[in-house]
């Protein structure tokens, strides 16, 4: 459902966030706002910010900031739509269901019905798992391996049994037909006898469940004789693999929590590591790691530690990887585990411990990809240059603080000059070809700050001073700051106003100072505002008077008189402009 902008703004408006917030989240009274202990990363002493009159919250900890949607998107794992439907009915505005056509309405019915009909199997599965007589292999099985009845659980797991149509016959009687059984991945059809069959025989089940834990796919595992190890549910209208993490909804709040997720290849890695006490973990659904999947971590944390296979495939796989992980902005890490072939069976071999240690040296997956390279390409000056060749183009889509350092390891590792590496990096980056999608970070710089703060806080004083700038350049060349600077300019609110932003820096940055404490009282911002805009401007009048230096000195007067005398004429102009700002600002460095 498409809900109008001006709706979702009234529901903001009318929504006291504090309270929201408070319900998960014990705030105390600070002046004006409301401070507690962060819900999005571990710490002792509060750093959480909820600013009820900027109806969003921030922690300066984290940096997690968003409006209450964004709070219950991410503390509940509800989408943007289902979080403004929550709110709306306590702020006292109806939604007015649009009205579906037949052949939207029978879409809707017919996702809600497979989710019912998953939802029915899992429960079916699982009863059979814990009770049933025809559970007993698969119960052996699971103590066998050292899982848990606590384990089977909180992950669902179940039993499918050695039956053509018994989940099909249960199926039936809770008013699931075959077709939509089949629809739902748990059925297949005989084209012969036209007639239906169970897709999961005599096998372990693992539910696979959306962002609010509902089963939506299946993981069947074999117990014994012969066939695939696993087979898996095909996508469905309800299943998408490239966007599901398996694991992810019960591992939320502990990667939330720590500020870190384990990422596994296999369910039973992420079940196994999630009983020894790392519930941080997610498994990727028997395909490789996407864009979709990286996406969903990122909203979460950004420390993310990658175990690969160790043969040849799992060191392609991470390669192939890593430009996707630079690419969302995060720096993974990599997990080797020595002696085991799986974080499986390191955790049960080596404990928990062993494991927390594992984690803490994981090396930065960037360094072990260079060296990998330069195992590849050996150390003659030939295949040296062939590592550098290869490497380069990793280098430069890493944000600019971790490039420091990365180049400064790489240089190390594959045995050539940082100076060398620091100038072919630089002579790339100033070419054009940016890997396509991949945006610089913004980090904004001191003045901006204060100027976006006063804009926030004293729109009515600053407004016209901002208005009044000839060139908004000299604010920001960013083009979603200065978007930004627009909308409020235009009266828009802070909260209503990041639902336009896609730059999650900016998005962090704009929180980031709104919560911030007074800077200056309303009698001085517009004062401030000058200043600032004064010294912005100054900034660019000492460039260009520096390029008019360069340029008339490299201008012969008796060759290009009237070039001449233009830059000339612009100089004296800046020079004059530049003492008009001194006025304002006192004497500029
Ligand atoms: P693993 O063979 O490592 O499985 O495959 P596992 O989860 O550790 O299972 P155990 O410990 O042997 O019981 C990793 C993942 O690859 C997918 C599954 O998602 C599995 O969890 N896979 C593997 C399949 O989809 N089909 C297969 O036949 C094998
Ligand atoms: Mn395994």
């Amino acid at each position: 459902m498409q809900i109008p902008r001006a709706l979702i703004d009234e529901i903001r408006e009318r929504t006291d966030i504090a309270e929201v917030i408070g319900q998960s989240v014990t705030l105390r009274a600070q002046g004006g706002r409301s401070v507690g202990l962060c819900p999005f990363h571990q710490e002792k002493s509060p750093s959480f910010h909820v600013l009820r009159d900027k109806q969003i919250y921030h922690c300066f900890g984290c940096k997690e900031s968003g409006d209450v949607f964004t709070f219950l998107m991410k503390t509940q794992g509800l989408s943007f739509t289902e979080a403004v439907k929550e709110l709306a009915g306590p702020a006292g505005i109806t939604l007015e269901e649009r009205q579906l056509d037949p052949k939207e309405r029978a879409k809707m019915q017919a996702r809600a019905s497979l989710h019912d009909a998953c939802a029915f199997a899992a429960e079916w599965f699982h009863t059979n798992l814990m009770s049933r007589p025809e559970g007993l292999a698969a119960r052996e099985a699971l103590k066998a391996r050292g899982c848990t009845v606590e384990t089977w659980k909180r992950f669902r797991l179940g039993y499918a049994p050695d039956r053509w149509t018994g989940l099909l016959d249960h199926l039936q009687s809770r008013g699931v037909p075959p077709e939509l059984a089949i629809r739902a991945g748990l059925a297949r059809k005989n084209e012969q006898r036209g007639s239906a069959y169970d897709f999961f025989r005599d096998r372990l089940m693992i539910p696979i469940l959306d962002r609010r834990d509902r089963p939506i796919a299946f993981g069947g595992r074999i117990l014994s004789g012969e066939g695939p190890k696993y087979i898996n549910s095909s996508e469905t209208e309800i299943y998408e693999k490239s966007s599901t993490l398996y694991g992810l909804s019960l591992g939320r709040a502990a990667i939330q929590r720590k500020d870190r997720v384990i990422v596994v290849e296999g369910y039973f890695d992420a079940i196994s590591l999630a009983q020894a006490g790392f519930e941080e973990v997610v498994a990727t659904c028997g395909t490789a790691l996407t864009e979709g999947h990286l996406e969903q971590i990122r909203r979460l944390t950004t420390t993310v530690i990658a175990l690969f296979d160790t043969d040849e495939a799992g060191k392609r796989a991470a390669e192939r990887a890593l430009p996707m992980f630079l690419g969302v902005g995060v720096e993974p890490r990599h997990l080797e585990l020595p002696g085991a072939k799986d974080p499986d069976e390191y955790v049960q071999k080596n404990g928990a411990a062993a494991f927390e240690q594992r984690l803490h040296s994981a090396r930065s997956l960037v360094e072990v990809v260079i060296s990998w390279s330069a195992q590849r390409h050996g150390s003659t000056p030939a295949g040296r240059q062939r590592s550098v060749t290869e490497i380069l183009p990793l280098l430069l889509q890493m944000p600019p603080i971790q490039r420091e350092a990365a180049i400064a390891r790489a240089a190390g590792l594959l045995g050539v000059g940082e100076l060398a590496l620091r100038e072919l990096i630089g002579r790339r980056r100033d070419e054009p070809a940016r890997p396509a999608g991949i945006k610089p970070r913004f980090v904004g710089n001191a003045e901006l700050n204060r100027l976006l703060w006063l804009l926030i806080h004293f729109p009515q004083e600053v407004g016209p001073v901002l208005l009044a700038v000839p060139d908004p350049q000299i604010v920001t060349d960013h083009p979603e700051v200065g978007f930004a600077i627009h909308q409020l300019l235009d009266g828009k609110s802070l909260a209503s106003l990041r639902e336009d932003l896609t730059d999650i820096d900016v998005k962090r940055l704009l929180g980031d100072i709104a919560a911030r404490e007074g800077l200056c009282d309303r009698e001085r911002a517009a004062t401030m505002a000058s200043q600032i805009l004064a010294r912005l401007e100054g900034k660019a009048v000492n460039e260009r008077l520096s390029a008019l230096q360069r340029e008339l000195s490299a201008c012969d007067p008796t060759l290009d008189r009237p070039r001449y005398l233009a830059l000339l004429s612009e100089q004296q102009e800046m020079v004059r402009r530049k003492q008009e700002l001194v006025r304002i600002t006192g004497p500029m460095r």
